[in-house]
């Protein structure tokens, strides 16, 4: 059976790169509008770019999903260009490492806001875009440590479980129609685990993330 999207509009947040990337390239091959929605602006044009090719509809739109008045703005600018949105795909993420003793409340937060708080925002703007066309998509890129936590990373572990929370919330706001899934990724390749692995080590930070970008052929600042 093939899965057609024609014509319908996916918005994609941190779809620059890595599993958002991989996501917003595939909707586009099945014919949807993709609209990709990350704080990174070089690498989310360069994104929307690649998506597009072939003359494909995608856009890039620079937004923030730990600010709410961000993403208001973003899923606005979506919604006016393309007419509405189907699929929300809420993927933007980091990951940080530390102990609970070592783990700082600015660290915790920051994952808290991106993490958990982004999905929020993002289904918070886009559901009445849904409910406008009377259905609609949510599918939340998790974990598996939504089930497991990790021993060395106690706020994504627990921000996991949080997220299967906020994925299940907006379902008795939801249209007739909508659904909602929430994704549970294995540990992947991505500049997301080398970032979060040598988080506080500048020097092996800055490697580590031009190793991840080499792996995946993309240009890397050195
Ligand atoms: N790669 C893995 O092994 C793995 C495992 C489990 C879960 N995940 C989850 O999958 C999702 C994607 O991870 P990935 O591996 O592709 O990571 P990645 O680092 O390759 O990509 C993450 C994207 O999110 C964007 N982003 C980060 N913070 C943002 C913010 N505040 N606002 C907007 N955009 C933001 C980044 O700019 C980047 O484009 C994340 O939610 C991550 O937690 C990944």
């Amino acid at each position: 059976m093939s899965i057609r999207f024609d014509n319908k509009v996916v918005l994609v947040t941190g779809g620059a790169m890595g599993i958002g990337l991989a996501t917003a390239k595939k909707f586009a091959e099945l014919g949807a509008k993709v609209a990709i929605l990350d704080r990174d602006a070089p690498a989310g044009q360069k994104a929307a770019q690649a998506v597009g090719s072939g003359g494909r509809a995608a856009r890039f739109v620079e937004c923030d999903v730990a600010d709410e008045a961000s993403v208001a703005r973003g899923v606005k600018t979506i919604g006016e260009e393309f007419g509405g949105v189907d699929v929300l795909v809420s993927n933007a993420g980091i990951q940080r490492y530390g102990d609970v003793v070592g783990t700082s409340e600015e660290l915790w937060n920051e994952v808290m806001d991106v993490n958990l708080k982004g999905c929020f925002h993002v289904a918070k703007a886009a559901l009445p875009l849904m409910i406008a066309r009377a259905g609609g998509a949510i599918v939340v890129v998790a974990s598996v440590q939504t089930f497991t936590a990790g021993r060395r990373d106690p706020p994504a572990g627990t921000r996991r479980f949080c997220r299967l929370d906020v994925t299940h919330t907006p379902r008795k706001f939801s249209a007739p129609g909508g659904h909602l899934q929430a994704v549970d990724a294995g540990a992947g390749p991505t500049l997301i685990l080398s970032v979060g692995a040598c988080a506080g080590h500048p020097r092996r930070q800055k490697t580590s993330a031009r190793r991840a970008r080499d792996r995946r052929g993309q240009s890397s600042p050195r």
